[in-house]
């Protein structure tokens, strides 16, 4: 399954009188595709969060589409898409994206919780019948993986840099998407943490998901099959 952008682009209002446009994204076209890793590299500021947050669904382009499974995303009501992203898009946003005094298990499960327990609606239907892939026992599993599990039952303001990071990834697989955007997944974490992340991105990628990285991190390159590079909102073939 593949996630085609075709010609995106973003603008933003700069200067003095807010009229000059500004882009953070040219005209861009890029494809994910199942079981691939992609690494965006690029300076800060060129644009990069933004391409992947257009690709994510969570910002409407000004210009292109979006194309999954024929179904272009920013045609579609808003109800519809968040449901396609809860089934199918896992996020690793850039910084620290925790609710504090939530428990790690919480913090994993709750979007699913929401979800399921809305009474009625699409969301509660389609989890019910399984359609989102959680269970506490995937869960369990990731928290193992990523190596929290003895903080399950822990703070969420209680853990290191590197054990909310990790945390983050549980809860971003937690419903088994069919992508995985992680935005600068490893920035200022060691050595270990950053491999238990990269090697947990590339198992998901080996299991059939499109990844998507963001990473200034030498060593995501290492676990890449396709890198680009942003410079100043052009995206370039490396
Ligand atoms: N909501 C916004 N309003 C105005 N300008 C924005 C907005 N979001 C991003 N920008 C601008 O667009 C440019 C690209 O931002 P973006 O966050 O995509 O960069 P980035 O490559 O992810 O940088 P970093 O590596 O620092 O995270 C920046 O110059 C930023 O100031
Ligand atoms: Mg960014």
């Amino acid at each position: 399954m593949n996630l085609e952008a075709s010609a995106v682009e973003k603008w933003f209002l700069r200067g003095k009188s807010g009229s000059n446009r500004f882009f953070a994204v040219r005209k861009t076209s890029l494809t994910l595709e199942s079981g691939k890793v992609c690494v965006l590299t690029g300076r800060s500021g060129s644009g990069k969060t933004t391409l992947m947050n257009m690709m994510a669904g969570l910002l409407t382009p000004d210009g292109g589409k979006v194309i999954l499974d024929g179904q272009d995303l920013y045609a579609m009501p808003d109800d519809a898409l968040s449901r396609l992203r809860n089934r199918m898009f896992g996020m690793i946003p850039q910084g620290a994206d925790v609710l504090p005094e939530l428990t790690v298990m919480e913090n994993i499960t709750l979007v699913q919780h929401i979800y399921r327990n809305r009474a009625g609606s699409a969301f509660s239907a389609e989890a019910e019948e399984g359609g989102a892939g959680f269970s506490s026992e995937r869960c369990e599993k990731l928290l193992e993986q990523m190596e929290i599990s003895h903080l399950r039952d822990v703070q969420a303001k209680e853990l290191s840099g590197g054990e909310r990071r990790r945390m983050c990834i549980a809860r971003a697989l937690a419903g088994n998407p069919k992508f995985v955007f992680a935005d600068e997944p490893t920035s200022d974490l060691d050595d270990e943490n950053t491999r238990i992340i990269l090697s947990m991105l590339r198992q998901a990628a080996d299991k059939g998901c499109a990844v998507m990285i963001v990473s200034h991190d030498a060593e995501a390159e290492a676990y890449a099959d396709r890198k680009w590079r942003m410079d100043a909102g052009q995206l370039q073939d490396i």
